[in-house]
């Protein structure tokens, strides 16, 4: 059964953010809180927004202490300064981490509790301060999700906390503001959102909808992303990867993600690999692994690629799990494990089984490897991560 509303207004293009006021006027609200990291505000794109609220009358408080993976730590500090000022709105303008600490402050805001009592799906179960997403750069699409991804600093568990009344009242899509991104931050999260289009396509969860936004995501993102990794300043390709990205995050909404993702998250906890490094060095392990299941999708996926010619030969999850890497390295990402910066190769061979059994145990234990189109156990990711050496 399908059951989809479209709950996030969009409201993309160059110079959009100046927009931001009068749409805040729009909703009918007079005091917001900003959630920008700091590298944002360097970036002047925190001021941007604010001008835009003040020049509509709107009084704004910025929150800026919070940093990659938001913990709950930085959601308590933000709801600190949320209950000081009592606003009316929540922005949240920045990446990911944005994003999500700005729905994290929502949900202890307008509901009370601490974020472990959202973990899981349709747990706020009440309305929430409007709340509108601005991303800074093409990832997550977490401007189109009703997740929050908050992590536990001690156990650096994440816990993602879902419901629909977090999602954003409207996205705010100007690529303007990626442009300022530093070149590796385009490509971590350029990769990132690849794999949410990968991902979302053959997932157990899929379904009409959200094949659609899967392929129209894949479709931009592969066209935009070597462009953009050319050229930081190319425009157009930073609008394919923003609406891409977005896509992308639409896409998880309805259909979630798989063993990509499972197996990422106990590299970024156990070695502190940067997500979109994690998740992409082992999506085309995955991709070869899921093959017999689901080759037929990945012939589809492989049929909109740019540059594939008619006559290959390779099955379709060859042709995307070789494109993937191609992005991999032409974006200077490592390919192998044994290559990552933060891999210890010079443990001895007890010690390297030790971690990579502790990291496939956890990676059994992560919820989105249950959508993945094959079934896969703690056996089946230790031996993706010895593949991926
Ligand atoms: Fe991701």
């Amino acid at each position: 059964m399908i059951d989809y509303r479209l709950r996030t207004r969009i409201v993309a293009g160059e110079g959009a953010i100046e927009r931001l006021g009068a749409l805040a006027k729009e909703i009918g609200v007079g005091k917001a809180v900003i959630v920008s990291d700091s590298g944002v505000v360097d970036a002047g794109l925190y001021d941007s927004g604010a001008r835009s609220l003040a020049a509509a009358g709107i009084e704004t408080q910025g929150f800026h202490a919070l940093s990659e993976n938001p913990t709950t730590t930085h959601v308590d500090s933000g709801l600190e300064i949320a209950r000081q000022f009592e606003p009316d709105l929540i922005v949240g303008l920045g990446g990911g981490s944005s994003m999500d600490c700005a729905k994290g402050i929502n949900f202890l805001y307008s509901c009370g509790g601490k974020m472990a009592d959202y973990w899981g799906v349709g747990k706020a179960g009440k309305p929430m301060l409007p709340f509108i997403a601005i991303p800074t750069t093409s990832g997550t699409g977490s401007e189109m999700q009703s997740f929050a991804l908050i992590s536990d600093p001690d156990t650096h568990v994440k816990m993602a906390c879902g419901d629909s009344h977090a999602a954003a009242a409207i996205a705010i899509l100007d690529p303007l503001l990626t442009l300022t991104q530093p070149p590796k931050v385009t490509a971590l999260t350029g990769i990132d959102a690849l794999t949410h289009a990968l991902e979302t396509y053959v997932t157990t969860k899929r379904n009409a909808v959200s094949e659609c936004f899967s392929r129209e995501a894949w479709s931009l993102l592969s066209r935009g992303f070597p462009r953009v990794i050319e050229d930081g300043s190319d425009i157009a390709a930073r609008t394919q990867m923003q609406l891409g990205a977005a896509f992308g995050g639409m896409a998880i909404e309805a259909s979630m993600l798989g063993a990509a993702h499972a197996l990422a998250n106990p590299l970024t906890a156990f070695l502190g690999v940067p997500h979109g490094q994690a998740v992409g060095l082992m999506m085309p392990h995955v991709v070869r692994f899921n093959h017999a299941m689901v080759e037929h999708r990945y012939e589809e996926l492989a049929h909109l690629l740019p540059n594939v010619s008619r006559d290959d030969r390779r099955s379709g999850a060859e042709i995307v799990a070789d494109r993937f890497t191609d992005w991999l390295r032409m974006a200077g990402l490592a390919t192998r494990l044994s290559d990552l910066e933060s891999w210890d190769g010079s443990q001895d061979s007890s010690r390297i089984e030790e971690q990579l059994h502790a990291m496939s145990e956890m990676a059994g234990k992560q919820w989105t490897g249950s959508f993945n189109p094959r079934p896969a156990s703690v056996t089946d990711y230790l031996a993706l991560y010895r593949t991926a050496m």
